[in-house]
């Protein structure tokens, strides 16, 4: 059976891991994403007095960013490997960063079920998740983050195909997407159709972003 994404690779974590490779994991690009995506999401309603569900962090390429603009426990984070995440909070914050963020705020979770995360989480962020997952994976998170009843704003991005495409896209900066594998595209009219479907109003805001990506923000209708 194929995997929906390289991550779900048996062993995938544990071998990127253990060769140093924390920061390639998620893509790499450790300044340019940061400096394109932190004044994005200023742009777009996040300020320094929300407390930010970073859903798909990684090794905190965004995360050790945030930590530090955020109030000390403001900041909490899921993804598929907790290693990860643990590796970039080892490796990558300073001390004083690493005091605003107490491990347990890094949380594992596959299925977007968003375990122990608090109902104070006011904004939630999945930058570069969505375009390594199949559609139903949006569908949970969005229908999954309901439950949050301080939860203004999701931001997020996917790769986007023209309507109809059937084949493969070739998106702005060279990446090849697709409707039935990894690097996965939808459109945009399914995008705002799941969203209104877990009741958010989603709109599409065009940005140049790094590999292509389109950013959607989401509000709870
Ligand atoms: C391209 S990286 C982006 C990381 C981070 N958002 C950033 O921009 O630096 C994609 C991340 O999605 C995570 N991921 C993949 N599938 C996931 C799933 N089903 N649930 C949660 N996280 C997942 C991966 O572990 C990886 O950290």
């Amino acid at each position: 059976m194929r995997h929906p994404s390289p991550y779900h690779a048996p062993g995938f974590y544990d071998t990127a891991l253990a060769q140093g490779r924390h920061r390639d994991i998620v893509g790499g690009r450790w300044d340019e994403t940061p400096r394109i995506v932190l004044p994005l999401l200023a742009q777009h309603g996040l300020t320094g007095s929300d407390t930010l569900l970073d859903i798909g962090a990684g090794s905190l390429r965004l995360g050790r960013h945030l930590v530090a603009d955020l109030p000390a426990g403001h900041y909490w984070a899921t993804d598929l490997s907790r290693a990860l995440m643990l590796k970039g909070w080892e490796t990558e914050l300073d001390e004083d960063t690493r005091l605003k963020l107490p491990p347990d705020h890094l949380i594992e979770d596959a299925d977007f079920a968003f375990p122990a995360i608090p109902d104070t989480i006011t904004v939630a962020l999945a930058f570069a998740v969505f375009t390594h997952l199949p559609a139903d994976h949006l569908s949970r998170a969005l229908a999954n983050l309901r439950r949050f009843p301080a939860l203004r704003r999701v931001i997020f991005t996917v790769f986007l195909a023209p309507e109809g495409t059937t084949g493969p896209h070739r998106q702005a900066d060279g990446v090849v997407t697709h409707a039935d594998r990894f690097p996965w595209h939808m459109d945009s009219l399914q995008v705002i159709e799941i969203a209104e479907k877990y009741g958010f109003s989603a709109l599409n805001h065009p940005h140049r972003l790094p590999r292509g990506q389109a950013l959607f923000t989401a509000d709870p209708a």
